[in-house]
């Protein structure tokens, strides 16, 4: 039989991302219209380590549905990949009294969730990062926020690229997966994205695709590069010495974390963190919340763990199409 839940936690780790308060805010007040005490825990698995906990009353989470970040703060703790770490961690959770923990990170935050789980305390797994690279779900939070953040940026970029008749290379977050890249790249008509799950290196490739579109009457050159990849500014004088073509590049950096979320992510935050204290009130433990098919969905940990995506190559090859 699962133990009577009581005390419920919440906690943010790994890199941030738009719409984490709104699933915070979710799961405090789901948390207390269910009847169960909940408290916050300050920096990730850090702040659990350092027992920076605080209780959150309703009020302790108005007005920040509409702000980036977290309030509670996030960290990255390597220590907390350490067996004892991971049953000192549970005992700091039992000496509180927390029976249930909510972790909105992304897939390495869950394995910490998964560690709690294996010693004793209930925990949900969150998707929270502005990377789309958790396999088990089509939405992570922040997602949305970055990618129209990025869009309005390389809008901009394209603007005065078009009037000086330059190529741009324009680098947006994601070092391991093109998922940000994909997305901005199609809806910004670039002419060439490099994800590092596709790109193979092939400059002379960019540069023939270069010329030719110029050949072709275009104003501007538009390339989309993901972080992973990398190298935009070296990358931006090859290409300016084998085109003869003026060419910038322009990271957009941590830009993309921050700002206010988007409609689209406080409203998934908001569901799938009240879905969150909901399950973890019902006494479940080691799943995660995923958004699959149109519907909020729970999975378990390790389950979701080994699930696997890419990108989508329909996707990745239409872009190419579209803007020649
Ligand atoms: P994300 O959660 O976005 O994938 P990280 O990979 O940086 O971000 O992980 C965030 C935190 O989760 C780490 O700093 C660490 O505290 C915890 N973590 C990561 N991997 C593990 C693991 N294998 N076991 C336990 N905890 C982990
Ligand atoms: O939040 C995801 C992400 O932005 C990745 O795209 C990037 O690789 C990483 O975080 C960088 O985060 P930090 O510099 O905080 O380690």
């Amino acid at each position: 039989m699962s133990k009577e839940i009581k005390t419920i936690a919440v906690l943010t780790s790994g890199g941030d991302a738009p719409g984490m308060n709104a699933a915070i805010r979710a799961v405090v007040r789901k948390g207390i219209s269910n009847g169960v005490n909940v408290k916050g825990i300050k920096r990730g698995y850090l702040g659990l380590l350092n027992e920076e906990i605080v209780d959150m009353e309703a009020k302790d989470v108005s007005d920040i549905i509409q702000t980036g970040g977290t309030i509670l703060g996030t960290a990255r703790c390597l220590e907390m990949k350490e067996p004892d770490v991971q049953a000192h961690a549970a005992d700091i959770c039992r000496k509180h009294n927390i029976d249930g923990l909510v972790v909105i990170g992304g897939d390495g935050s869950y394995r910490g969730a998964q560690a709690l789980a294996r010693n004793g305390i209930n925990t949900i797994g969150l998707p929270g990062t502005i990377d789309l690279d958790i396999a088990c779900t089509e939405y992570t939070i922040g997602f949305d926020t970055a990618i129209n953040t990025a869009m309005e940026a390389i809008d901009k970029v394209r603007d005065t690229s078009s009037s000086h008749e330059r190529c741009s290379i324009i680098e947006v977050m994601g070092r391991n997966a093109g998922y940000i890249a994909l997305w901005t790249g199609v809806a910004n008509g670039a002419e060439d994205i490099l994800l590092p799950e596709k790109y193979d290196y092939n400059e002379q490739e960019l540069i023939n695709n270069i010329v030719a579109s110029r050949k072709r009457g275009k104003t501007h050159h538009i390339i989309v590069n993901a972080e992973g990849i990398g190298h935009s500014t070296s990358m931006a004088k090859r290409i300016e010495a084998a085109t003869g073509i003026e060419t910038r590049a322009t990271i957009l950096g941590y830009l993309q974390r921050g700002g206010n979320p988007t409609c689209k992510d406080r409203f998934y935050a908001s569901i799938m963190g009240a879905y969150a204290a909901d399950i973890l009130c019902q006494g479940k433990s080691n799943r995660v919340v995923a958004y699959k098919h149109g519907e909020f969905v729970d999975y378990d940990i390790e389950e979701a763990l080994n699930m696997t995506k890419g990108i989508d190559e329909y996707q990745f090859e239409i872009c190419k199409k579209l803007s020649r």
